[in-house]
């Protein structure tokens, strides 16, 4: 055979192979000892001296460039298993089990405040919010607390260097105004929310806690008697510790003293796993200056009014001894509830 031919002919299947098996079987059929070229070289010694020559150099040229072509192939060959390794490796298998995301769940205070907010919201209450930063005047002002009164040195201030000045509120009880300036009583609302006391930490004191303010209002009766008294609060307080902590919690008032409430009372609970008196919580009936100062005409509404500590009912909840643990976002902690 022509060796020009064989040489088209044996690059041309050359392109073609594209893989080692088909390379090896390609090389026997070349350049094995039976192959194409093989045959051609050892046909030499037949030939005359003239055409071995000539032919000779044709065929092993020939035989080198395979040989070169081949390696070159192999190396394109292993370059690309090692590409398609690279995409097996690379597969997404769907049967796979899949891998468990570690799942969080809510801080121990909101646990707590959840319940609250469902005890209130079952007694009629609705829940409100309101701002974290206040003016001096809802703060203290519209709750009778005026400038240079002693009463404000209960309330450990941060000030804000804001023009006009505000305050970090240091009670949800603004939120008393606030919502009386826009709503129309009758009117039964819980105002959960963060507030803020420039103190020194310590086990029970932190500079950020958690408040609720509840207020109830309704018509002062023209029998005498009064739409909301003093023993529908404890009706409703006992209610709640009752079912906030278990059946038979008593509440009882003592007189105390807060500027926005008249009388006030402060109040302590006792039952169930709280072997003696706790006190508790402030409260008291809303004062008719309170009222004024939203607009309400004093004689004709009458409503009670209560501060409560979110963190101390957490704490008491889960027997937790330091208010401090709630803030510090320590998962050993967290990780209990
Ligand atoms: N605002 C009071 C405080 O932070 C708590 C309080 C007491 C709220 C009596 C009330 C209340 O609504 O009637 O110390």
């Amino acid at each position: 055979m022509d060796i020009k031919k064989i040489k088209e002919q044996s690059f041309g299947k050359l392109d073609e192979i594209k893989n080692l098996n088909e390379l090896e079987r390609f090389r026997i059929k070349y350049l094995g000892r039976k192959g194409i070229i093989t045959a051609i070289l050892r046909s030499l010694k037949d030939l005359s001296i003239k055409e071995k020559k000539y032919i000779g150099r044709a065929a092993n040229l020939l035989k080198e460039k395979l040989e070169e072509a081949m390696k070159e192939k192999i190396k394109k060959i292993s370059a690309q298993d090692e590409v398609r390794q690279e995409r097996q490796n690379d597969r997404i298998d769907i049967t796979a089990p899949g891998i468990k995301l570690p799942q969080g769940h809510l801080h121990p205070i909101t646990q707590v405040l959840r319940q609250v907010e469902e005890i209130f919201q079952s007694m009629g209450f609705k829940i409100i919010e309101g701002p974290d930063i206040e003016t001096e005047y809802y703060n203290f002002d519209a709750l009778n607390i005026p400038d240079e009164h002693p009463a404000r040195d209960a309330w450990d201030t941060f000030w804000l260097k804001t023009k006009p000045e505000k305050l970090l509120r240091t009670h949800t009880s603004p939120m008393q105004i606030r919502y009386m300036e826009e709503n129309n009583p009758p009117l039964r609302i819980i105002v959960p929310g963060r507030v803020f006391r420039y103190e020194a930490t310590d086990s029970s004191h932190s500079h950020t806690f958690y408040q609720i303010e509840g207020l109830m209002v309704d018509k002062n009766l023209p029998t005498g008697r009064q739409g909301v008294n003093v023993a529908n609060f404890k009706a409703v307080i006992e209610e709640f510790f009752n079912r906030l902590f278990s059946k038979d919690i008593k509440a009882r008032l003592r007189p105390g003293y807060f500027p926005f409430t008249e009388p006030s009372f402060e109040v302590d609970i006792k039952g169930g796993r709280f072997k003696k008196w706790l006190e508790i919580m402030g409260a008291g009936m809303v004062h008719p200056n309170v009222f004024k100062a939203a607009g309400y005409n004093p004689a004709n509404w009458q409503g009670f009014a209560f501060g409560l500590g979110l963190d101390r009912i957490a704490m008491m909840k889960y027997g937790i001894d330091d208010i401090r643990l709630f803030y510090k976002g320590d998962l050993r902690f967290l990780n209990q509830f």
